[in-house]
């Protein structure tokens, strides 16, 4: 799909269609009232008859209305005016898109980024109009041997700013957007491809096929044996139980200066996670095929700043193994030694990501001098206990970097939430056996979780984002979100900015 910007009248569009907002009760917006005027009050007798009174959401399709160059015009319903705010803007377009992508139209002229939300700008809104739009085109088709819809699509998309001085923010928007849309749809694929396919091998080599494209990339791939070599005991010790070899992969992007110290962003990338000895329960078993999705979060990130050509330093780090349990796996009680020397009790085989994750995350502290390090995990099942599918965990050993990541969750809609990592956690993992045991107890979950990764980041301006609420949706809507591609690339961005 591509997308465009321009100013003009909504009544001059030679499109499939023209997208307008109306608004709670049955007032018009701007664009619709130009229609209005132009077609002898179409959308007011549409409106009379009680098939639009502007409700967040609703949507109506109007077909060759009279004295206008497009075939259809799409009324939005955008909700109370005074109410309308980032999500209900997000909402409208999510409509709008749905109902576009059941249209026969090839192309569209979507004039809800004319609207004004308080606090945002005409690049905000053009971006968020196409993350929404390409949210609701994606579909996961490399599984079947045959396209489920095949009907001519939506190809084209532009959005609408009131005047020409805005063209220039608008255009930021979209390459934002797009790039973003697309790191996101690299995450949603690697996400959704399920365990037999998406294996750490698949992994190292779509990472390969990253930096192959792109001169300013590269990849690098150790293997078990070269981790062995470095120690890597924890993260060995999870892919013992797998007759899939595990990987670790770097992507190095060298965007900046030769001396700007790195942005290193590290992925839990768990391929398939049954639990190991400590075997997951039957039910739903399938969506741990998603415990690679902080991997997939790297990879999306990673596209995005190489699409848009970002003048930083970024390195993507990757961890990547299966759990399963065999006859070589991890059992409880088990003592491993990490890269860094601290051994740890492995009393449950199923807390597998901090395993992997811990070396990591030794790997980067030995090999870089990092600006900041973020990791993503779809780590534990309280997280999504504690905030549900709204809010990534946001953990951290650095206040700044913090406020960093939670601002880019704001700014993007893939929101972060600050969780504390206060000593007291800490203590929860205390063994009798080893330095450290992977797992503290039924309460706080999540957080001990987070505080047994800080035990291997004291040097670093370390964040932690438990991504197990929001990397994927279960029930009828399954599949994965693509978060937090989107944070994490404005918090790059951000970088870029200042
Ligand atoms: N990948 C899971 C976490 C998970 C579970 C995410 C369900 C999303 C949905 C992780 O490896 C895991 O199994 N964590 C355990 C930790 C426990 C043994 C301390 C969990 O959350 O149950
Ligand atoms: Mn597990
Ligand atoms: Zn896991």
């Amino acid at each position: 799909m591509e997308f465009f910007a321009k100013s003009g009248n909504p009544d001059k569009q030679r499109v499939g269609c023209v997208v307008v907002a109306i608004f709670e009760r049955r007032k018009l917006s701007a664009a619709a009232d130009i229609i209005d005027t132009v077609t002898d009050g179409l959308i007011s007798s549409v409106m009379r008859r009680g098939d639009m009174d502007g409700k967040l959401g609703q949507t109506i399709v109007l077909q060759r209305p009279a004295n206008l160059l497009c075939d259809r015009v799409l009324l939005v319903g955008c909700g109370r005016e005074r109410q309308f705010d980032e999500t209900a803007y997000r909402k409208a377009n999510t409509a709008a898109a749905n109902t576009l992508k059941n249209l026969g139209g090839i192309d569209a002229v979507n004039y809800l980024s004319e609207l004004r939300v308080k606090g945002r700008d005409t690049a905000w809104l053009v971006k968020q109009g196409v993350m929404s739009a390409l949210d609701s085109f994606y579909r996961f088709e490399q599984c079947r041997s045959q396209s489920e819809d095949n009907k001519r699509s939506l190809q084209r998309m532009t959005f609408a700013v009131a005047s020409r001085t805005e063209l220039a923010d608008a255009e930021n928007g979209l390459r934002e957007g797009i790039a973003i849309g697309h790191g996101k749809d690299l995450a949603k694929d690697l996400g959704n491809l399920p365990g037999n396919l998406c294996t750490p091998t698949y992994l190292a080599e779509q990472a390969k096929k990253l930096a192959a494209d792109n001169a300013k990339l590269s990849t690098t791939i150790l293997e078990e044996d070269e981790m062995e070599k470095l120690g890597m005991g924890s993260l060995l010790s999870v892919s013992r139980g797998s007759r899939e070899p595990a990987k670790l992969i770097i992507m190095e992007y060298n965007g900046g200066a030769k001396d700007d110290k790195p942005l290193v962003l590290v992925g839990k990338g768990l391929t398939f996670d049954a639990g190991g000895i400590s075997l997951k329960p039957a039910a739903g078993m399938d969506e741990m095929k998603y415990d690679m999705c902080g991997a997939a979060s790297v990879f999306g990130a990673v596209q995005a700043a190489v699409e848009l050509g970002l003048p930083l330093n970024i390195i993507g780090v990757v961890p990547s193994s299966e759990n399963l349990p065999d006859g070589a796996a991890n059992k409880p009680g088990d003592i491993v030694t990490s890269m860094s020397g601290t051994t740890i009790e492995i009393l449950n085989t199923d807390a597998e990501g901090r395993l992997i994750l811990c070396d990591a995350l030794t790997y980067v502290e030995r090999n870089y001098q990092p600006a900041a390090v973020v990791d993503m995990a779809t780590l534990t099942g309280a997280c999504v206990i504690a905030l549900g599918s709204h809010a990534s965990a946001l953990f951290t050993n650095n206040e700044k970097l913090g406020k960093a990541l939670q601002a880019a969750g704001e700014l993007s809609g893939d929101r972060a939430w600050p969780m504390p990592l206060w000593p007291e956690y800490d203590a929860q993992l205390k063994s009798p056996f080893a330095d450290v045991a992977n797992v503290g107890g039924r309460e706080a979950g999540a957080i001990t979780a987070a505080a047994f990764l800080g035990r291997f980041t004291k040097k670093l301006r370390w964040a932690h984002l438990d991504i197990a609420g929001t990397a994927w949706n279960s029930g009828k809507n399954k599949g994965a979100t693509g978060r937090p591609v989107a944070l994490l690339t404005e918090w790059l961005l951000s970088h870029v900015e200042n």
